[in-house]
């Protein structure tokens, strides 16, 4: 797949690109590009931000900013480009990124995200120039490359190549496998270490007894908090 990438920020991605699973998605064929909003600004002083209307805190993105920046980018008009692949706004008010989510996406031939940063888009990029907003959970971030990466990283995993193991991506947590549900647990050796033990089922052979025993740990987590109990001083109230 093709996934462009908007930012300010070209260079906060070198770290990403670098990792394993994203260069064997390259080496498989997807392709990550990057274009600078300020690149395409014709403002005086490249500017891509402004007060906002109505006043308040902090900076807004700016439309034609963000319009200018697709156009010339890909070489017609925005509104041609948004009916021909998804292109995504990262803003915290967005859809929460899931499990479905990043598998509806990594089944598309094209991808273009927006990131922003200062207070957020002008809202008319999201209406206008989006085909959707997507956020990354319920805290605020300081701009969209963060999120980016988080939504590149759970796309391209999934694609063919991207990971070693071609099952690893299948059963896995929240997948259709385990039937959306968290992950089972995972150990290696030792098997003992500090009197802390692996579970003797899984150093048993019996795979049928394994794939039971880790279906229903599986559902254990489900609507847990994830694993582990609360423990003495570690901010409960308890
Ligand atoms: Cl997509 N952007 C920002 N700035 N903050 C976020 C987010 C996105 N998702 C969660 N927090």
């Amino acid at each position: 797949m093709q996934v462009d990438v908007f930012t300010l920020f070209p260079e906060a991605f070198a770290w990403f690109l670098g990792q394993r699973h994203v260069e064997n998605a390259l080496a498989a064929g997807s392709e990550v590009r990057f274009a600078s909003y300020r690149d395409w600004s014709t403002l005086s002083g490249r500017v891509v931000d402004d007060t906002p209307f109505g006043g308040g805190a902090g900076m807004v993105l700016r439309v034609d900013v963000v319009d200018a920046a697709l156009q010339g980018f890909y070489g017609r008009d925005s509104l041609e480009v948004r009916s021909e692949r998804r292109v995504v706004a990262l803003t915290p008010s967005g859809r929460a990124l899931d499990d479905a989510l990043a598998s509806q996406l990594a089944a598309e031939p094209a991808l273009t995200l927006l990131s922003g940063r200062y207070e957020g888009f002008d809202e008319r990029v999201v209406e206008h120039l989006a085909t959707d907003a997507v956020s990354i959970g319920p805290y605020v971030l300081a701009g969209g490359e963060l999120p980016a990466m988080v939504v590149m990283d759970a796309v391209l995993r999934k694609l063919p190549g991207a990971l070693g193991h071609e099952q690893s991506a299948v059963e896995e947590s929240f997948s259709p496998a385990l039937s959306g549900r968290p992950e089972y647990p995972h150990y290696t050796r030792p098997a003992s270490y500090r009197g802390w033990d692996v579970p003797d089922v899984l150093l048993s052979g019996h795979h049928e007894r394994i794939r039971e025993w880790r279906l229903a740990r599986s559902r254990e987590r489900e609507g847990g908090a994830g694993g582990a109990p609360p423990r003495p001083g570690r901010g409960g109230s308890a």
